[in-house]
């Protein structure tokens, strides 16, 4: 039978190709492979966005994304989480199996409460909602970044507790993690992210890419003389978007001292443009034309709920709030 992958990303800020690598990629190459259920987190963004305005943007932006960089919508079921809106009453149940001191311990939790004091109940309890997510469409596999681990093994406790509790009835999801991409540096050598102002913006301008690109962070050798290309931060984004020979080429241009920090990020600049060509021209003609973005929400929207239908009518009957 074929395995289901599930995954999504919130709609908050610019796209990155951090996401793109660590995540979004994985969707495209298992399209086939998998049944994928894939999807626009837009109730986990409520966490953070309280504005319609932006929160609308994002959505569409991400919506066309997945279509640009190649998800196929007859393929992939592609919507909008909050289409699905048996997923919250899943949340809900979840939620009284799942124990406080358990959820505390969540590394994204623990993060925000440092830094903040008044953390609303939904980014505390963001953890179960990601869990009702991939849970209620029987994942097998989620591709996600190495940051979503404990998010899966969450998802997991919690898919156990309830089986253990009720019945047997949730499958346990496997995280799909990439050793070479889980986590991708960003301009300034932390993990790219949106939060920390270092991104390579996915789908940004010729300008915006080419500013991000010219401010990745180097040491300070002279031209002339010789890098280390295993050290260096422009040369991992080489690794992204190269292929085994123009690697091995530019490592012996490294060795030799012959090409400096500059010309390696002209040379990546050009293979970043590239490599993103297509993607960047389809998703320009989808933001003139969003009734090709909607349509293929509505029909993702119609597939996802047909199957969260199902499973809630289980898991009603299992709990017993239905006859
Ligand atoms: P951000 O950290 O920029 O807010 P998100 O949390 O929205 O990004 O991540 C969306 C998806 O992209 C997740 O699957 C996440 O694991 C992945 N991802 C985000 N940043 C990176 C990164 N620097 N390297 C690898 N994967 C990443
Ligand atoms: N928490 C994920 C992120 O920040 C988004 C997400 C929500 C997700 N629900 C999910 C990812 C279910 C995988 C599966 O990117």
């Amino acid at each position: 039978m074929t395995k289901t992958l599930v995954s999504g990303i919130k709609p908050t800020g610019t796209l990155h190709i951090g996401n793109y690598f660590g995540a979004m990629r994985q969707f495209v190459e298992l399209q086939h492979t998998y049944q994928p259920f894939v999807f626009i987190a837009d109730l986990h963004s409520l966490t953070t966005i309280h504005s319609k305005v932006e929160l609308q943007r994002s959505t569409f932006d991400i919506a066309c994304a997945y279509l640009a960089i190649g998800l196929d919508p007859e393929q992939v079921i592609l919507f909008k989480q909050s289409d699905v809106p048996e997923v919250t009453e899943l949340a809900w149940i979840f939620n009284c199996i799942t124990s406080v001191p358990y959820l505390e311990r969540a590394h994204a939790f623990k993060d925000a409460a440092a830094k903040n004091t008044e953390i609303n109940v939904g980014l505390f309890d963001y953890p179960v909602l990601m869990a009702a997510d991939i849970l209620m469409y029987d994942a097998d596999v989620v591709p996600v970044g190495k940051d979503q681990k404990q998010h899966i093994e969450i998802a997991r406790d919690i898919a156990i507790k309830f089986n253990n509790t009720f019945e047997e009835i949730f499958r346990i999801p496997e995280p799909l993690i990439l050793k070479e991409v889980e986590v991708i540096l960003g301009t300034d050598g932390q993990k790219m992210s949106k939060s920390y102002k270092n991104t390579i913006p996915l789908f940004g301008s010729e300008d915006e890419i080419t500013k991000s690109v010219m401010s990745i962070k180097t040491d300070s050798k002279n031209l002339g003389e010789k890098l280390d290309a295993d050290s260096d931060l422009v040369f991992s984004f080489h690794k992204l978007v190269s292929s085994e020979e123009q690697l091995l080429d530019l490592r012996s241009q490294y060795e030799m001292g012959s090409i400096g920090y500059g010309e390696s990020k002209k040379l990546l600049l050009e293979k970043l443009l590239d490599y993103f060509k297509d993607a960047h021209k389809r998703y320009d003609e989808l933001q003139k034309n969003p009734e090709i973005v909607y349509a293929a929400l509505a029909l993702g929207k119609e597939r996802a709920r047909a199957k969260a239908v199902e499973k809630i009518n289980t898991v009603r009957k299992v709990v017993g709030v239905l006859e």
